[in-house]
């Protein structure tokens, strides 16, 4: 039966904001004891960071550049990106990882110490894709205003002192940037910026395929690169969410790509 409703409510755990209905603490707590294969890939974002870019870059990349072949996958299994690459600590996803087979590519926005301690030895990959707070701030207060399950923002002030006292989902952008920062040598991670993205995709694209050991040509190369500009992406609904149910997204308050800029740089100034 269809859920036609939504109504979450943000749990703190441990540090972080979980969504209840969403998020099962006991079921989070046990990530941590996840076994890890060297071929399982974890992308792993602050909120707004560009976590859909890194899901359709990383379906590209598995599918040589070939457009067509996520779009039949995506109408075999599932109908969103994010159903490719799911998110490793929803309800039931992480008895789901184990039984999958590899590559099992996950995304996240935990904090470190939620994450597989096999992680640190150097077990499976790891991108963080960092990005300017001033944008997320702004693209963080737009999502609200679109996000069912996230509190409609009083107005900006009132978001902005709740962004910077972490009190929102998640948790504190500068906690998070921090934490998985200094973890940065025990893993094997990929650190890389939304600006560095923004400025030279093909050259981030390029970075990435080294990083996970993707043999593409030039021309495969070239294709993942076309098909996750912000304009191709955002004419793809399987990429873009605008498919969301309306239960759950605002959909006349805006949409989910937004204005895809790096507005502030990779500097934060
Ligand atoms: P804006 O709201 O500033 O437009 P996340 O997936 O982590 O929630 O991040 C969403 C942000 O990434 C949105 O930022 C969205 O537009 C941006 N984004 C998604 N795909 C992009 C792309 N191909 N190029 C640039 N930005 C992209």
């Amino acid at each position: 039966m269809a859920v036609e409703t939504c109504e979450y409510e943000l749990v703190p755990y441990r540090g972080f904001t979980l969504i209840k209905g969403i998020h099962d603490p006991d079921d989070v707590d046990q990530i941590q004891d996840l076994e890890i294969r060297d071929s399982d890939v974890f992308v792993v974002t602050y909120p707004k960071s560009g976590t859909i870019w890194m899901q359709q870059i990383l379906l590209l990349l598995e599918a040589k550049g070939d457009l067509a072949a996520i779009s039949r996958l995506n109408t075999l299994s599932s109908s969103f990106n994010a159903d490719l690459i799911p998110w490793i600590e929803l309800n039931g996803s992480r008895q789901a990882f184990i039984t999958a087979p590899s590559p099992r590519t996950r995304v996240t926005h935990l904090q470190h110490q939620f994450m597989p301690s096999a992680l640190s030895q150097k077990k499976g990959k790891v991108i963080y894709v960092a990005r300017n707070p001033k944008d997320i701030l702004v693209s963080y207060f737009y999502f609200h205003k679109l996000a069912k399950m996230l509190e409609t923002p009083k107005d900006f002030d009132d978001f902005f002192e709740k962004f910077m006292r972490g009190d929102v989902f998640g948790c504190s952008w500068f906690e998070h940037v921090k934490t998985w920062y200094s973890h940065k040598d025990d893993m094997n991670m990929l650190f890389i910026t939304y600006e560095e993205m923004i400025q030279d995709l093909h050259s981030a694209v390029q970075r990435i395929a080294v990083f996970l050991e993707k043999e593409l040509n030039p021309e495969q190369l070239a294709n993942v690169v076309k098909h996750s500009t912000f304009n191709n992406m955002n004419k793809i609904p399987n990429a873009n969410y605008q498919h969301v149910p309306e239960y759950m997204f605002s959909h006349h308050e805006g949409t989910f790509m937004r204005k895809g800029k790096s507005l502030y740089g990779g500097r934060c100034r």
